[in-house]
């Protein structure tokens, strides 16, 4: 299977602070791969590098490659707009815009002349079914998306990254902000969700990582120290950094 991305000695930097360093990695589709490491080793700026979104922040740079389809991203020619409908970006604290729960989804999709409110109405339905959250707000669409709990709200910021069709989401700690129900809902709903597209979430919840992804890495100062399927790195990890990090000696 051809990888989704392949990452070639890519370093990231914050004007001269170099926090990412020389990291290769390839992504397969259809599968879960986990970012792990103590706070501040660089897991955020790695998935943020990969749909260009630090490209917003002043002074940050890349060097190095990444491939999304042996497509290099950071190219001069590339559409970042188009890269980031495609790669889809669900954040740490549930964002809702404070609109509708209807709103939240119609409100990104690309509208044309000739689309209907049956064929806005359809997507809202199918992003929210993906989602798992169709159930719980079918009879509720007009209300504000803040009256819901936190963990609805997560799966509504899910079904609104679905609605744009992309084919990978990353996920930047996605259930740092909810209790353990919440969480288990949304890990069950990745486990579905990669049977269609290419997952890659960062955590800093072990047994997440070892539940949820079919491949792991393990970051350590802006390097990656180890990269293989996940039941390696939680069984028999290469690495002593590695090891002492998944058996809590440190981090
Ligand atoms: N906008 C920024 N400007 C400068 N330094 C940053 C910025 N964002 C992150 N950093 C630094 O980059 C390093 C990696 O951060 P980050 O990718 O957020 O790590 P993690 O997600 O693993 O906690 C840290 O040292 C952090 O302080
Ligand atoms: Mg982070």
């Amino acid at each position: 299977m051809d990888p989704t991305f392949k990452i070639h000695g890519l370093s990231a930097f914050y004007g001269a602070k170099e926090v990412l360093k020389g990291i290769n990695i390839n992504i397969l589709p259809n599968s879960v791969t986990a970012i792990i490491g103590p706070s501040g080793c660089g897991k955020s700026t790695f998935i943020r590098s990969l749909n260009r979104i630090n490209d917003l922040i002043l002074n940050f740079h890349t060097a190095g490659k990444v491939f999304y389809h042996n497509q290099d991203i950071y190219a001069k020619d590339v559409d970042v707009f188009d890269l980031r409908r495609r790669i889809g970006m669900v954040f740490q604290k549930p964002n809702p815009f404070p609109k509708s729960i209807y709103d939240n989804i119609a409100y990104g999709l690309r509208i044309h002349d000739f689309t209907t409110r049956e064929m806005i109405d359809e997507i809202v339905q199918k992003s929210l079914k993906k989602a798992a959250l169709w159930d719980e707000v079918k009879d509720s669409l007009k209300q504000n998306a803040l009256t819901l709990s936190g963990g609805q709200q997560q799966r509504l910021c899910i079904a609104r990254t679905l609605a744009i069709e992309p084919e990978v989401i990353l996920f930047d700690e996605p259930c740092s902000a909810l209790d353990p129900i919440s969480t288990a809902k949304i890990e069950e709903l990745i486990h579905q969700l990669k049977q269609n597209y290419t997952i890659i979430i960062v955590t800093h919840n072990m047994q997440q990582a070892a539940r949820v992804s079919d491949y792991a890495g393990f970051f350590l100062l802006g390097e990656l120290i180890e990269f293989d399927k996940t039941e390696v790195i939680f069984k028999a990890p290469k690495d002593k950094r590695t090891e002492d990090y998944i058996t809590g000696r440190f981090g």
